[in-house]
């Protein structure tokens, strides 16, 4: 039998999502557009990482699943993008004002992922106390702008990873969470 490890789990799974999302979008581009090829619609998978850590454990899980996703169809294009380093502050989705000189880097995230072209979205964190990250949650909160300013995410595929640092699955898959501290 063939051995299931950490980084074949998410690539399958990743296989399917981009079946369902490469599905989707070429069914809605072929309702708008009868005449139009399948296949020619080009179809961007994004994958936003929510750790704080710049290229650790998450990110390299997520970066495992969009190649995945690449491998799907020559049609689907995919994005990484790291909150690492990036201000957002989840205070904002409730109206509240930015401190005089406070940085927010969400509203340059709004047209990438608001893009027509984007048919799915990966949103990727680390456990912490069994949970999403502060970064995870202040993100999923400011995405309510979306909603407010009928800015389309329906009819995107959504996807969720989740990454821990449970000793056991890197005992038994051979995959080395980087420590934090490290
Ligand atoms: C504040 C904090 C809380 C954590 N809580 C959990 C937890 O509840 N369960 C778990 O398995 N790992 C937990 N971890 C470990 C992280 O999920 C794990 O190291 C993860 O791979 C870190 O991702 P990164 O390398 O992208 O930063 C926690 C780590 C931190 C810093």
């Amino acid at each position: 039998m063939k051995s299931i490890t950490r980084r074949n789990f998410v690539r399958s799974s990743m296989v399917a999502g981009a079946t369902v999302a490469a599905g989707i979008a070429g069914s809605t581009a072929s309702s708008r557009n009868p005449g139009q090829e399948r296949k020619a619609k080009q179809i961007k998978i994004i994958g936003v990482c929510c750790s704080p850590r710049k290229g650790r454990t998450t990110a390299a899980s997520l970066r495992v699943c969009l190649e995945a996703a690449k491998e799907v169809s020559p049609a689907i294009e995919v994005e990484l993008i790291e909150l690492a380093g990036m201000k957002i502050d989840g205070s904002l989705a409730a109206g509240l004002p930015l401190e005089p000189g406070e940085r927010d880097d969400f509203p340059k995230l709004v047209p990438k992922l608001s893009d027509p072209a984007v048919a799915g979205i990966i949103v990727a964190t680390p456990v912490y106390f069994s949970s999403m990250t502060s970064l995870c949650k202040a993100f999923l909160d400011r995405c309510i702008t979306f909603w407010q300013n009928n800015l389309a995410l329906s009819g995107k595929v959504a996807g969720v990873l989740a990454g821990c640092g449970t000793a056991i699955l890197a005992v038994y898959t051979g995959w080395k969470p980087v420590p934090h501290g490290g």
